[in-house]
């Protein structure tokens, strides 16, 4: 279903236009080299189609720049964070507000307010940061995410559903007691940008109620998974994305949030809940690491520039727009042959890299290898999520060789026109009819946290 009658049309205009550099396949060898082969070292400015994030990547609206216009920029108390609070409140529904400067800042918080070391915390699939924290917190993390997540051809329209009884089993192996939380990622990153259905969170919520675990959501992307319950889930149609924000969030105790993906903004993040101490933990973590519990690390421009987001995100039509894009490339590289996730997620597309690269076997990295070449080929930047992303395991030190090894092609909110999905569509399908000529990569340099971001390669 559509709500307009071409949705990928933008449903605003460009006032402000910031020239990309266009250069060489020679330019290109040479400063993927220099970066490791790992394309988060490139340098943004040598980069033609910047698709390795949808974070902070995002244009501003003119509401938005104007209301940087009015930050108050007040140490204590800046109008700009009850504005944020309100907009939070009434769009999300939660209690308290902590503010943080990005999502990872909210996840340190709430791990440190729910974690004993030793304890369990299962979630629908891994993200990187969230586990992370939840590690250093002392916690052990649990994948209880339904087996369809784990297959990139498997057209499940909810992929992101926890599994019911992976997740009661985990009760009833260790103990409700030893388990600190669940977090549902709504919509699954790594699975590929695959929603939550209602009825799952529903169920998960009155599980976990019944054994008194709290329920976290990752509510990142939460507004892009309002809008697929809202064109994929029976009951939904009539509803505003709006309305099944605040039901979604109804099914859980509290939030992490990184305000630079659906709000449309450069940077912020939020953590919230309902319970009165759990939000005092928080608050006083925050002046610890953040900033004031007024601010936590953003500006008053940047809450401003957030609750104006905010608002802006949650109208139907704008959601609209997004997924379409993702679709349009999608089914380019579908129709083309290219092995990619189904269902096409919110944020981006996903490419299986091991089925793309069905000759660089896991530990060569195929993924890691593709986003090089994709850049050394077009200028286009992707980001590996596969291997390399997974990292390691806490106990046995192995690398986890997660079943989905992919490349993702990333969609900023209002950056990119029809013609610029062209261009990729078109360098990936190039690439893909040469693809028996590539060889895989060594790892030569490993980062202990989060080796993705610095790790360095060399060619095999
Ligand atoms: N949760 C999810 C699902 C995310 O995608 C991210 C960030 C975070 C939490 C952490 O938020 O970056 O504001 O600290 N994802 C980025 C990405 C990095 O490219 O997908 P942050």
């Amino acid at each position: 279903m559509t709500l307009t009658s071409n949705p990928m049309a933008e449903p605003y205009k460009i006032k402000m236009v910031e020239p990309v550099k266009i250069t060489t396949r020679e330019f290109r060898e040479k400063a993927a080299k220099e970066a490791g082969h790992n394309t988060f070292l490139l340098r943004s400015e040598d980069v033609y189609i910047d698709l390795l994030t949808d974070s902070g990547t995002n244009a501003m609206s003119e509401s938005q720049w104007a209301g940087m216009m009015l930050g108050d920029e007040a140490y204590a108390g800046s109008k700009n964070y009850y504005f944020l609070e309100k907009v939070m409140h009434d769009c999300f529904g939660y209690k308290h507000l902590v503010p943080t400067h990005q999502g990872r800042g909210a996840e340190n918080l709430v791990s440190n307010a729910l974690i004993k070391p030793g304890q369990y915390v299962p979630g629908n699939m891994y993200f990187t940061t969230t586990r992370a924290h939840q590690e250093l917190a002392g916690g052990n993390f649990v994948d209880v995410i339904i087996d369809d997540a784990h297959d990139p051809y498997n057209t499940n329209p909810f992929k992101g559903d926890v599994d019911l009884k992976k997740y009661e089993d985990l009760i009833k192996r260790v103990g409700a007691e030893q388990i600190a939380y669940i977090t549902i990622g709504v919509t699954v990153n790594l699975a590929g940008g695959q929603p939550v259905s209602m009825a799952n969170l529903k169920a998960v919520y009155e599980l976990s109620q019944k054994h008194k675990i709290p329920v976290i959501l990752d509510a990142t992307r939460a507004i892009e998974n309002a809008y697929f319950i809202k064109v994929r889930e029976k009951g939904y149609e009539n509803k505003s994305v709006r309305e099944i924000l605040r039901e979604m969030c109804s099914y859980s105790d509290g939030a992490t949030c990184s305000g630079k993906k659906d709000f449309h903004t450069n940077i912020g993040g939020f953590a919230a809940c309902n319970d009165d101490a759990m939000a005092e933990h928080m608050r006083s973590m925050c002046v610890v690491y953040e900033g004031l519990q007024t601010y936590g690390g953003m500006t008053g421009r940047d809450m401003e520039a957030m609750a104006r987001g905010i608002l802006e995100a949650s109208e139907d039509h704008v959601m609209a727009h997004r997924v379409a894009q993702a679709e349009y490339l999608g089914n380019k590289l579908i129709a083309a042959g290219i092995p990619i996730v189904l269902p096409i997620g919110g944020h981006g597309v996903f490419i299986d890299a091991r089925a793309f690269y069905s000759h660089i076997p896991q530990e060569q990295y195929p993924a890691q290898k593709l986003a090089n070449d994709i850049y050394v080929h077009s200028g286009v930047r992707t980001m590996e999520r596969g291997n390399v992303s997974a990292g390691r395991c806490k106990e046995t030190g192995k690398e986890f060789f997660p079943k989905l090894e992919t490349v993702r092609v990333t969609i900023p909110r209002r950056v990119y026109t029809q013609s610029h999905f062209d261009v990729v569509a078109d360098a990936i399908i190039d690439l893909y009819k040469q693809r028996d000529k590539a060889k895989g990569l060594k790892m030569v340099f490993e980062p202990k946290y989060l080796r993705f971001f610095q790790a360095r390669f060399e060619m095999l």
